[in-house]
């Protein structure tokens, strides 16, 4: 984008919106000035520019403000126009995003600059999820500097992209874990300016005020609102790891949600990526996947497979939305007994893959869990994270089980156990479960899967 004009699409700006503002036009490359302050937009001369072809008007750098708003108010259009490429659509939202974190600095209790940065999050899932070569383009735009607000905005944009191809679908997931990457160091403002703008390392006792970022982001969080458990988690696990050696709080593994793990591995990374101020040059992403595999008691290793696989754009696993993941069975059972006509087209519509057995487990205070009956039920969708199955009952939210995948070579099975996340009634009287697995499976787990 040239750095004196910011470029606005006309079409998403209606009328009565763009009456109020000063605009640009671009004619054989130059800049000219077609609607003044002082001169009133008539509704004729908005429709002329659109007959006569004009699609992009422009703003003057000194209107930045205005110019970002208007553009966040355009953005959830834009992200889905097909006439767009995706590298435009990626400079639009790279730039806003950017505005609104700064901002979000510099007046971290603004209730609307909260609201700014989720809609920044959920057009940034829109775009990642909608244009194939969206990421490509927004990795190639990310600003390798040191500062809080582009850093925050390349976590937010490798954290929504490593958390789908984990296997986090739902959108709404998604968005907040997007927030939760814009927010989680809005808490480095309440620190001292000499501990921020400090040049070389920091001494043990500077270290120490430091990482209380974390735990000023959490408090400045409940005081803001933001009480979304996936968005907290993100922002206040971004510094944990694995052997409890992380802060502010030493979590272990099995104390830290999947989404905490992800962020973990992603903040390192953008960290890592980064121009320090000490630093002359930033690690190559080799050196960084080699530093995540020499810590392997600090970091998830599937979570580091499939950065690794984002970051070197290596995945060509596109799939379509309504699973078609990359770790999917391949073989079609039925079960007239259990499901029925209506559900059988169902399942070959959705092109389910897989009946498995699945248990509930229940738990007592002081008593050992236990698992109910077996039950056969679909599994249409699996991820290392978690599985998507049909089941003619609905579960509640937070239930557990244990589904037994099948293992390779024996007569053996697998248990797997994980959370109920997710439970919409279907078609036909089945329920479309969401399991969210507690432990992280590796990717050759289910390429096996698929030899069964
Ligand atoms: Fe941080």
């Amino acid at each position: 984008m040239d750095s004196e004009y910011l470029t606005m699409p006309l079409k998403y700006i209606p009328f009565e919106t763009l009456a109020n503002y000063e605009f640009y036009i671009q004619t054989d490359g130059q800049y000219s000035l077609y609607r003044s302050h002082d001169v009133e937009l008539k509704i004729s001369d908005y429709n002329r520019l659109k007959k006569i072809g004009v699609k992009y008007i422009y703003f003057s750098i000194a209107c930045k403000e205005e110019y970002h708003r208007l553009m966040e108010t355009a953005l959830p259009f834009i992200v889905k126009d097909p006439d767009m490429s995706d590298e435009r659509k990626a400079e639009f939202l790279y730039s806003s995003s950017l505005a609104v974190s700064e901002n979000l600095i510099a007046t971290p209790d603004s209730e609307e600059n909260i609201k700014r940065s989720e809609n920044l999050a959920k057009s940034t899932v829109k775009l990642i999820l909608n244009c194939k070569s969206s990421f490509a383009m927004l990795m190639n735009m990310c600003c390798n500097d040191f500062y809080t607000a582009t850093h925050s905005v390349n976590v937010t944009i490798l954290l929504i992209s490593v958390a789908r191809h984990v296997g986090i679908r739902d959108e709404e997931v998604l968005g907040n874990i997007g927030l939760g990457g814009m927010l989680q160091d809005v808490g480095m403002t309440y620190l001292p300016p000499e501990i921020i703008e400090k040049r070389g390392n920091l001494n043990d006792e500077e270290m120490e005020i430091f990482k209380q970022h974390v735990v000023y982001t959490y408090k400045h969080l409940n005081k803001i609102g933001v009480y979304n458990a996936v968005a907290v988690d993100v922002a206040t696990m971004h510094h944990e790891c694995l052997d409890g050696s992380g802060y502010p709080r030493g979590l272990k593994n099995n104390q830290m949600s999947l989404t905490g793990k992800i962020a973990s591995v992603v903040n390192m990374y953008v960290s890592m990526n980064t121009v320090q101020l000490d630093r002359k040059e930033q690690s190559t992403i080799q050196e960084i996947i080699e530093y995540f595999h020499n810590h392997k008691r600090k970091y998830d290793q599937n979570i580091v497979d499939i950065l690794e696989e984002v970051v070197t754009l290596k995945d060509t696993h596109e799939e379509d939305s309504e699973g078609g993941d990359l770790y999917h069975y391949d073989h079609e059972i039925y079960d007239d007994r259990l499901f029925s006509s209506e559900s059988q087209r169902l399942y070959k519509r959705r092109n389910f893959r897989k009946m498995l057995e699945v248990r509930t487990i229940s738990r007592k205070p002081g008593q050992k869990p236990e698992l109910g009956h077996p039950g056969k039920y679909i599994v249409y969708d699996g991820s290392v994270s978690g599985a998507a199955l049909l089941c003619p009952t609905r579960l509640a939210i937070g239930s557990e089980l244990c589904i037994s995948f099948p293992v390779i070579g024996s007569s053996k099975f697998q248990n797997i156990i994980g959370k109920v996340v997710r439970c919409e009634r279907q078609e036909a009287g089945l329920f479309a479960i969401g399991v969210s697995f507690y432990v992280t499976q590796n990717k050759q787990f289910f390429e096996m899967l698929k030899q069964f």
